[in-house]
């Protein structure tokens, strides 16, 4: 007997030597990669070390023996590159212990006296604080783009607008700046312009992980879930990929999941959910990626809850290299007469038109069962495309707008390189916001118009500098850009002949060129040249639009946001956004064509800032 309590307490020795001790935090190695960690919940975060490039740990929140929380974090094991905090607020005051699972590849804890200096690292490192810095100060963070404040950040999600607020949520990692831990991030706006990041809306729970999906207001309380509740439905992504309902009762700061959820399952993959109500049939639609089939299903329900499946649109049409996933559909006006359409919008990742992902569309007819797409005159289904730059994708739009607004946003970049960007503390930027509609083009096809939302008027300061009426030929003009780059360029030009280069430059030799070449009436922009560039071989790439105009008329505006160049036809015929990443902001714009028949007659460069800068 007394032979084993010394050995008992040898082995108790033994362990919590290889422990971290604090008042307020203890880990105790309990397996070759196992670890409990211990704390007393008197801070507001816990804050894990990440190092970017290894394999994730598990680490489950266990509550008087059961697991509540599960997450992914790449605990550092080489070198600290950032920190994540997890929030005890919920917590405090509270003991809770954390199960750590590192990856094999973690050097094990040495249960040994003297083994201070063979710990992993994360568990030198793991602090808690009350303090968690999401100051924006990285060099390549957007200045008037939506970002996440930390964590990784994909789909724009659950759009809604509610009593004078633009609700967006988003695909968020709140651990760590690559995907993973999928939740609904949320942030708001008075204006679209002007973002304030909330607590996660929805995160996941035992039917797994949070996808993309859509957000209405119930108005006539179809649901029972109350007058006016917002109703959110996502993609649960556990074993199997379902499709649940959560509802809101305080403007979607915060939901609770359904009760009975999920409410549609499928055999086979099928996700990002984006519903409406259908005032003409008195009944909600909804639209799902039937993600490898390539089609979307087209459902109906009185209550949200049950679901009948009335049809499947796109086998066999559109762009089909890659998955379809995050549709949505919607009637729009045609512009210049009292013609309606419905917009089937379906993302696609691969197989854009520069490679990796992408948004197109289809225009057509819906009787609120069957979406019929409209054709050439030969009877063929065109594939059209929202934009023609290489990151501009899971592209939906806002519920509820005022004014029959339809306002859509992207994510903006391309699965191709996303985790690979340079920033650090967070990952990717949503596009501008930008009001849709319809034209006929000069083919005879009616085509979705994106313009930048009007709200983005307000953040111009005074020009910099300007031209007007000047010809340009092979010398050129040079004109200023403002130190920090961030800008709008406005410009008219006749283009007749030649073609016309527009080049954003820096000091230190890196170069953006615009091209618009009047022979093909096509405008392209060359990030080749554009700064950092190595960190995917897909990265480097030239981008082409066709532009809907012949007459040689030139009209654009262009959004320079430290890491990004969108381009849009002034009257919003065509558009193209791309990233870059330059190693010091382009502060000087070049313009110069092969000929001499080129004309601006107006260009103007307005600083753009917003309410916090
Ligand atoms: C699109 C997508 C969606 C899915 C989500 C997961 O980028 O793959 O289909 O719901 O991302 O984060």
């Amino acid at each position: 007997m007394k032979k084993l309590f010394s050995l008992i307490l040898l082995a108790v020795f033994f362990i919590t030597a290889g422990a971290h001790q604090s008042n307020d935090m203890k880990i105790i190695s309990v397996g070759e990669n196992q670890s409990l960690l211990r704390i007393h919940a008197n801070e507001n975060y816990l804050l894990f070390p990440v190092e970017e490039s290894i394999d994730d740990s598990k680490i489950e929140l266990l509550v008087n023996g059961k697991v509540e929380k599960v997450f992914y974090v790449r605990l550092a094991n080489n070198k600290v590159d950032y920190y994540v905090p997890f929030d005890l607020i919920p917590y405090k005051g509270e003991n809770l212990t954390f199960r750590v699972t590192t990856p094999k590849m973690h050097q094990p804890v040495r249960r040994s006296k003297r083994d201070s200096e063979h710990k992993e690292l994360w568990i030198k490192r793991i602090s808690l604080s009350d303090k968690f810095d999401k100051l924006n100060r990285e060099q390549y963070r957007p200045v008037y783009h939506h970002t996440p404040s930390y964590g990784w950040m994909n789909d724009p999600n659950g759009m809604f607008y509610k009593d004078g607020e633009w609700h967006l949520y988003f695909q968020w990692n709140p651990y760590g700046s690559r995907w993973q831990n999928m939740t609904w991030g949320h942030s708001s706006s008075p204006d679209l312009v002007n973002w304030t990041q909330h607590d996660a809306a929805i995160e996941p729970n035992d039917l797994g992980t949070i996808f993309s999906g859509s957000a209405a207001i119930d108005r006539y309380n179809t649901a029972g879930f109350g007058t006016d509740a917002v109703v959110a439905m996502y993609t649960s992504a556990g074993d199997y990929q379902m499709q649940s309902l959560a509802f809101s009762h305080d403007n979607g700061m915060s939901f609770e999941n359904y009760s009975d959820n999920p409410v549609i399952t499928l055999p086979t993959e099928a996700r990002d959910p984006n519903f409406f109500y259908n005032e003409k049939t008195g009944l909600w639609n909804l639209v799902l990626a039937h993600a490898l089939e390539k089609e979307i299903l087209i459902f109906s329900s009185p209550d949200l809850k049950q679901w009948k499946l009335e049809s499947s649109f796109g086998k066999g049409l559109g762009a089909r290299e890659g998955v379809w996933e995050c549709p949505d559909l919607f009637e729009l006006p045609v512009e210049g007469t009292d013609e309606k359409k419905w917009v089937m919008i379906v993302n696609l990742n691969p197989g854009g038109p520069f490679g990796g992902s992408a948004t197109q569309y289809f225009v057509g007819d819906f009787d609120g069962k069957t979406f019929i797409p409209d054709t050439t005159p030969g009877g063929f289904v065109p594939t059209k495309w929202l934009d023609y730059g290489k990151d501009y994708y899971a592209t939906v739009t806002w519920s509820d707008a005022p004014d029959n607004r339809r306002v859509g946003i992207a994510w903006m970049s391309n699965w191709q390189y996303a985790d690979e960007v340079p920033t650090m503390q967070y990952r990717s930027a949503n596009s501008l916001p930008r009001d849709l509609g319809l034209f006929r083009g000069k083919d005879g096809q009616i085509y979705v118009s994106s313009k930048p939302v009007k709200e983005l008027l307000k953040l111009r300061r005074q020009p910099l500098s300007s031209l007007k009426n000047i010809s340009v030929g092979k010398n050129g003009t040079s004109i200023e850009l403002p130190d920090d780059g961030v800008c709008e360029i406005t410009m008219n030009a006749i283009v007749k002949k030649s073609p016309l280069f527009l080049s954003l430059k820096n000091d230190a030799g890196e170069v953006v060129t615009i091209a618009y070449d009047p022979k093909s009436s096509t405008l392209s922009l060359d990030r080749t040249q554009s700064g950092v560039t190595d960190f995917s071989e897909n990265f480097p790439a030239v981008t082409i639009a066709p532009t809907h105009e012949t007459s040689g008329k030139l009209n654009l505006r262009i959004f320079i946001d430290k890491s990004s160049v969108e381009i849009f036809d002034a009257d919003g015929k065509y558009s193209m956004t791309n990233l870059v990443f330059p190693s010091l902001p382009y502060t000087k714009l070049e313009i110069t064509s092969d000929g001499s028949n080129t004309r601006i007659e107006n260009l103007v460069v307005y600083p753009l800032r917003n309410q916090n800068n």
